[in-house]
């Protein structure tokens, strides 16, 4: 089969024809025919080489994880999932040790670091013909979500840090979570895919939103947050620490989703009382930065303000993202389709990988 495989010694990526074609390997094994596979920044860092582990004994390994599919058989035990419907698959696989995360089907917490991730991490991803996997992993998608499905594993980083939003605000003794009454203003850092998407769920969540970007011009973007009903603060104008002033004085939380350092400590130093700031980008090493830590501590304690990271989602979280984008589909439908920006064969899969187009860009498989 063809597939984009990326060799990590030899240091190339490319479309390879004889890929071997997978096999249903149990009764509750799922074969698919891949559709679509969008491109993230973790793809463009495992095509540089930064990133990403072949399977042992294997010289590749094939590329993709933001997946979109269409089922094409499945084993004898498998009830729910039928040939035809349409699917998405999760990234990250249990580690061998079965750590107490990844016992109970989370191992988006995974406590050994030894979990493997499809595409990126000692398992093939999802750029070739087609592909198999246990039924535990494939979610099912309306057919009315064909052309934005793809953005389901994108929007599932946002549903986690939402879930935990959610646990969190309750340390509010006066939160409410029907009228949202201690957080309202949210702040995205970023109008990449995982930022305009945040921004969407943010929105339907009922908070003021916000997103702080580059972009100042970029038309597309801008109309996008237009009509989703969010204010943008163009990094051109504002500086990072002066952030907070076209956000109305306050930020009750903040969803990063651009993976740069200096900004996100600026923003999140010129943060009031009680705020959240939830960390979603993984920066390019870079040199050090320097930075007051002393200062950033009292204010961290003296605001009771509160700092999480979050990686990779759980099954709930991929439930969730599906029924956000059935909610997009009704109120944004034409913002939604706007983020995907180009869909381009998997011969060119090498253009939008070195040079990425407009906003999320999808390789058309089959
Ligand atoms: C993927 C996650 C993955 C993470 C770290 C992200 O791009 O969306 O599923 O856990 O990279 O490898
Ligand atoms: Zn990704």
């Amino acid at each position: 089969m063809r597939a984009v495989a990326v060799f990590p010694t030899e240091k190339k990526v490319s479309l390879i024809d004889d890929h071997p074609e997978p096999a249903l390997e149990s009764p509750t094994s799922v074969k698919l025919k891949v559709l679509e596979v969008g491109i993230c920044g973790t793809d463009r860092e495992i095509c540089t080489f930064e990133y990403g582990e072949a399977p042992p004994q294997s010289p590749y390994f094939v590329l993709g994880h933001e997946s979109f599919c269409e089922v094409i058989e499945v084993g004898s035990g498998v009830q729910q999932i039928k040939p035809g419907d349409l699917a998405v698959l999760s990234v990250r696989r249990p580690c061998p040790e079965m750590c107490p995360a990844c016992r109970v089907g989370r191992q988006d917490f995974c406590y050994t670091g030894d979990f493997k991730e499809r595409g990126i991490k000692k398992l093939h991803g999802f750029m070739t013909e087609l592909i198999v996997e246990d039924q535990q992993y494939v979610y099912t998608v309306p057919r009315e979500l064909r052309e934005i499905a793809v953005l389901t594993e994108p929007l599932t980083v946002t549903e986690k840090a939402f879930d935990q939003l959610s646990t969190v605000r309750e340390r509010m003794p006066w939160h409410d979570r029907a009228s949202n009454s201690s957080t309202r203003n949210a702040l995205i850092l970023g109008a990449g895919p995982v930022g305009l998407l945040a921004a969407m769920k943010m929105v339907l969540e009922g908070f003021n939103t916000f997103v702080y970007s580059l972009g100042k011009g970029d038309a597309a973007k801008e109309k996008i947050m237009k009509d989703i009903g969010v204010t943008f603060i163009p990094a051109e104008d504002v500086k990072a620490s002066d952030v907070l002033s076209p956000c109305g004085g306050h930020v009750d939380v903040v969803i990063e989703a651009l993976g740069a350092a200096t900004v996100s400590f600026e923003v999140l130093q010129a943060l009031e009382q009680n705020a959240i700031f939830i960390f979603t980008g993984v920066p390019g090493r870079k040199a050090p930065i320097p930075f007051d830590l002393s200062d950033l501590m009292k204010e961290l304690v003296l605001k009771n303000q509160l700092v999480f990271g979050t990686v990779n989602a759980g099954p709930a979280h991929f439930r969730s993202s599906i029924a956000d984008l059935e909610r997009f589909n009704v109120r944004f439908p034409q913002a939604v389709r706007g983020l995907i920006t180009a869909r381009i064969a998997m011969e060119q899969f090498a253009g939008p990988i070195d040079q990425p187009v407009g906003i999320k860009n999808v390789i058309q498989v089959n």
